[in-house]
């Protein structure tokens, strides 16, 4: 198996003594920081003052963990549909009247908010970016993603091999109802190295993604030495997953940790990861979501849309390389029933998991 210098720094990304820095992203509004995407989520919306019964609009091409904040605060959901390269579909489109409206940065692409903009103009509505996967992506016009609505939600654990950290950014014109909860930040403790992922991630990630896959397998045997029973997959239908946010918890110290990469390489390394895997996956029988980057994006994967029947060529192509794909994303239970095709026919390069 031939692997290249970036496939193996997945998991190992470059450290840099006094590296990556927030401020200069943040620096134009307020940043809060939690352990999960989704909690930084559910202190945003209270921040700005949604209530049980107001209703938020976000893409029906989502996955499914993303709904939970919105049920915990009784919201009410509505979707808005996407064409087959992503784009959401909110022009001429009779939409529900929503207090907020949500914007995918898919896959640290920049997402055009100019119907957003105008959306939220209408109805006096709030935009928030979900740019989970996007941290040190910008725009074209040099705009940090996930910095350009009223909120923006930032999942770090997405991008760099870290147990937890997410954070939550307000722009500095927003009126917030209520200053966000957020707990003190933590220093790494054994949970950081000791739990099953991340004993997974050190041990096996040493070897790029295909090691991880291996230290997976490992363990589950392991367990299922020990306690006699299989590891049950996950129950596709249970709804517990759109209800329920995993216990919140301290994050960890953001700044100090990720001040510890180099965002130099990172950026390079990402860039090369997506080149490198869009000329391996060229005259495979697949459609890249996005053939070339466009100026200023990081991108967290490789997006391309392929058919059941071609997708265990694709995977073997990968596997030889030292990487893998999953499909994405596990569509929330109310858009599954009448998904169009091309909703369950996209497939991510992972890189970090
Ligand atoms: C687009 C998107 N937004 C938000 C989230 C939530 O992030 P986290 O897992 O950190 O809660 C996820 C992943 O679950 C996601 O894919």
């Amino acid at each position: 198996m031939i692997r290249s210098k970036r496939v193996n720094q997945v998991y190992r990304p470059i450290k840099k003594n006094a590296g990556l820095e927030l401020d200069p992203i943040f620096n134009n509004g307020r940043v809060y920081f939690y352990s999960l995407g989704r909690w930084a989520l559910f202190h945003g919306l209270q921040a700005l003052g949604l209530e049980a019964g107001d209703s938020v609009l976000l893409p029906e091409f989502i996955c499914r963990d993303l709904l939970a904040p919105l049920n915990k605060l009784g919201l009410k959901i509505h979707y808005y549909s996407l064409d087959k390269n992503l784009n959401p579909q909110l022009k001429g489109i009779d939409l529900p009247v929503a207090k907020a409206i949500i914007a995918v940065n898919y896959f640290g692409f920049a997402c055009d908010l100019s119907p957003f903009r105008e959306y939220c103009k209408h109805h006096q509505a709030f935009l928030i970016e979900d740019n989970a996967h996007g941290f040190l992506s910008k725009d074209p016009d040099g705009n940090w993603l996930g910095c350009r609505g009223d909120l923006g939600i930032f999942s770090f654990r997405k991008t760099f091999p870290l147990s937890d950290g997410a954070a939550l950014y307000f722009s500095k014109e927003v009126e917030l109802v209520k200053e966000p909860m957020s707990l003190a930040p933590r220093e790494k403790s054994s949970r950081d190295f000791l739990s099953p992922k991340e004993l997974i991630r050190n041990v096996g990630g040493f070897f790029g993604p295909s090691g991880i896959q291996l230290a997976t397998k490992c363990l589950r045997l392991a367990r299922k030495v020990v306690s006699g029973k299989e590891i049950s997959s996950a129950d596709h239908d249970d709804p517990a997953p759109e209800l329920e946010i995993p216990t919140e918890l301290a994050p960890l110290d953001m700044k100090k940790y990720l001040s510890e990469f180099d965002s130099v390489e990172e950026t390079a390394k990402r860039l090369e990861l997506f080149n490198e895997i869009g000329e391996l996956l060229k005259g495979q029988d697949c459609r890249p979501l996005h053939s070339s980057l466009p100026s200023n994006c990081v991108p967290y994967s490789f997006a391309f849309f392929s058919s059941d029947a071609a997708i265990g060529r694709i995977k073997e192509v990968l596997r030889k390389k030292g990487l893998e794909c999953f499909n994405w994303p596990e569509l929330p239970l109310a858009v599954r029933k009448n998904a169009p095709d091309i909703y369950n026919q996209l497939w991510l390069v992972r890189w970090v998991w």
